[in-house]
Order: structure tokens, then C-alpha cells, then sequence
């Protein structure tokens, strides 16, 4: 847990990024395009940028090579992108599974995990057919199942945002005030 964050300076401090972490269905693309906006940060998206790499889309790459060599090309992309100055990454909810992937962000990156109820992230999934590991019989239950299991480790998070009943603005504007307080 980081208690002390070097915010954006307009004297020439250390300006930290933020990588956004949480469960599919919490908001981190909707909330990062408003929160990279209002921050004048640049905005990437991990998965996007995976999909434009390999010329397809998360749904092909799992059907067609399986989760584990995903998650391979989420370390590498996670890695490349941890360089970053000055943005905004949005992550897919299994990133923070693997401890590389959040050693790399380690320094200069603030972590910021949206949360949700499992009936929350299912409304706001909705029929989707982009979630691979959401195909099945019982979403809501996969849903509780993943999340029970991924809890431990979107709670390392610097900060932990509630995003029910809140729409993307609201939430970058708590996130903002969260980092903020934390100075
Ligand atoms: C995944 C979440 C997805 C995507 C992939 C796996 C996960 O991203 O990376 O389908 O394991 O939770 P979003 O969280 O952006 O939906």
C-alpha cells in the first residue's frame, strides 16, 4: 500500500500515472477515457492494444490459442506499457493476476481498482459476447466464482472505488479526489 503520491505538480514534481484494475464490467475504459481527458494524460487501453498487435480480437485470441497465451501477451504488453509518462492504463480484469504484471507498474504507477457487485458487472456485461470467460450457461454465477478467487488480488490496489450506481464521470472525479487526499 502506497500512502504518499506524487501528484500533478504544476512546479515540476513527480507526476505519477494511473493504471486502472477491477473486475470485467467496472468501468475501467469508460471511466479512463473521462479520467485521462480531465488529467490531460494519454489514454491506452491494454487489451485494445493487444488486439491491434495481433490483428484480432481478445474473443479470436482466446478461442484460437487459449487463456494462457493471453495472458502472455498481457505480460509483454503490461511491460511495454509501464514506461509510459503522463497517462492512463486501462487494464483487463485477470491482469492482476499475475505479480509481474504489477511489479512492472510498480514506481511510477498509482493503482486504482474499480469495484462492483457481481449483479452490478452482469447489468452492465449485459449479453456481450466480448467476455470469453463470461460464454457460459450461468454468467452471474462465473461471475461470483472469478471474483471470490481475484478479490485477494484486486485489493492490493493503492485505492479501491465502489463504482455501483455511479456513472464514469463520478467515478473519475472520486478517483481524483482519492488520489489527491493521498498527496
Ligand atoms: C479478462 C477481462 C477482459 C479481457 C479478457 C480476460 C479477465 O478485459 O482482458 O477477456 O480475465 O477478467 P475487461 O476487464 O476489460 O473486460
Amino acid at each position: 500500500m502506497v500512502n504518499c503520491f506524487v501528484w500533478v505538480n504544476e512546479t515540476g514534481g513527480v507526476v505519477r500515472n494511473i493504471v486502472l484494475t477491477g473486475f470485467m464490467g467496472t468501468g475501467k475504459t469508460a471511466v479512463g477515457k473521462v479520467l485521462s481527458q480531465k488529467l490531460g494524460f494519454v489514454l491506452v487501453d491494454a487489451d485494445a492494444e493487444i488486439e491491434k498487435e495481433q490483428k484480432t480480437t481478445i474473443t479470436d485470441i482466446f478461442n484460437r490459442l487459449g487463456e494462457a497465451a493471453f495472458r502472455d501477451m498481457e505480460s509483454a504488453m503490461i511491460k511495454r506499457l509501464s514506461v509510459l509518462k503522463r497517462a492512463v492504463l486501462s487494464t483487463g480484469g485477470g491482469a492482476v493476476l499475475r505479480a509481474e504484471n504489477m511489479d512492472a507498474l510498480r514506481g511510477n504507477w498509482i493503482v486504482v481498482c474499480l469495484a462492483a457487485t457481481p449483479e452490478t458487472i452482469l447489468r452492465r456485461i449485459g449479453k456481450s459476447k466480448n467476455r470469453p470467460l463470461l460464454q457460459v450457461a450461468d454468467p452471474l454465477q462465473k461471475i461470483r466464482e472469478l471474483y471470490d478467487f481475484r478479490r485477494p488480488y484486486y485489493e492490493k490496489a493503492d485505492i479501491i472505488i465502489n463504482t455501483d450506481g455511479m456513472g464514469p464521470l463520478q467515478v473519475a472525479e472520486e478517483i481524483i479526489k482519492a488520489v489527491s487526499s493521498k498527496q
